[in-house]
């Protein structure tokens, strides 16, 4: 008899971490942060480049994902991910230092999972990083990039199979990126006279960057920046009924629309200046999330 053929890349695994695990996630990082932990007022996920902002976080607490129930043993990357649990500017945060990517060979819903464990610590807010590649040609490395809207070019989902307990099944999608927030933080970039883009964030599987006519074909998609990481835990974000926002780095223009090989010492300094202006947006929304309720 022939069996319905299934690739890896569909099938569902059924030990994937999930809502059960997120709890149990949570009371592991309470018992950790014992009396210097308070309900969140946002989980934040730090890109590549922004990681940064975890020194900024008073009376931390760092707790190693290799700690925490439900995480991977390891990545494949090898830089170890840590859960920080603090405040900044004395408003209380809990931050990943560090994320799951499905280029690492993580299935969708272990990408995810980091984002039900904020949720399961009382975070009512997902703010994610992200360094990408420029795709608008108006953009410069060194942008910041507020996340308007995305498209899933990942063919992935981190809420195939059962229906996780408190997760909607067909999450609303039509504006995944809380219009309250974005004008929060444009507020706030104003306030401290940074320039702050609006844009599309394309999410693509990886690990390669993209080819001159890809970036092309994403140009003509709408895309106005493109990466490879951030999208499925938007998902499950927008899952669990949190309200999102997203900021993108831009590190380099993408492929083909530079006309020189960029310089990495160059990209390494644009980053190093963009992270202080992150720093402190950042740090701005979380003290008028906690002062406004916005
Ligand atoms: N493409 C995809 N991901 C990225 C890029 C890029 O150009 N830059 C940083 N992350």
């Amino acid at each position: 008899m022939n069996m319905p053929f299934r690739t890896a890349a569909m099938a569902v695994p059924s030990d994937a971490p999930g809502a059960h695990e997120a709890g149990l996630a949570a009371d592991a990082i309470r018992r950790r942060a014992g009396d210097r932990f308070a309900r969140p007022v946002c989980g934040i996920v730090l890109g590549s480049g922004l990681g940064g902002l975890a020194l900024q976080v008073k009376d931390a607490v760092h707790i190693p994902f290799a700690d925490v129930p439900g995480f991977p043993a390891a990545t494949v990357s090898g830089h170890a991910g840590q859960v920080i649990v603090g405040r900044l500017d004395e408003v209380p945060v809990v931050m990943l230092a560090g994320r799951l990517h499905l280029y690492e060979g993580h299935a969708p819903a272990i990408a995810g999972y980091p984002v039900r464990v904020l949720h399961a610590l009382g975070a009512p807010v997902y703010l994610a990083s992200n360094a990408a590649g420029g795709i608008n040609r108006t953009f410069a490395p060194g942008d910041l990039m507020l996340v308007a809207d995305h498209i899933n070019l990942m063919f992935r989902n981190p809420l195939h199979g059962p229906v996780q307990p408190g997760d909607e099944r067909f999450p609303d999608m039509a504006e995944p990126y809380d219009a309250g927030l974005r004008a929060a933080l444009h507020r706030v970039a104003h306030a401290l006279g940074i320039d702050l883009k609006d844009g599309v964030y394309m999410g693509l599987l990886g690990p390669t960057y993209e080819t001159p006519a890809e970036v092309r074909m994403l140009e003509k998609f709408g895309a106005d920046a493109v990466g490879m990481s951030t999208v499925p835990e938007v998902v499950v974000a927008r899952a669990l009924g949190m309200r999102v926002a997203a900021i993108s780095l831009i590190t380099n223009k993408a492929a083909g629309l530079s006309p020189a090989p960029l310089d990495h010492a160059e990209v390494l300094q644009v980053g190093r200046e963009a992270a202080e202006r992150f720093q402190q947006l950042v740090t701005g929304f979380v003290k008028e999330l906690a002062t406004a309720g916005d």
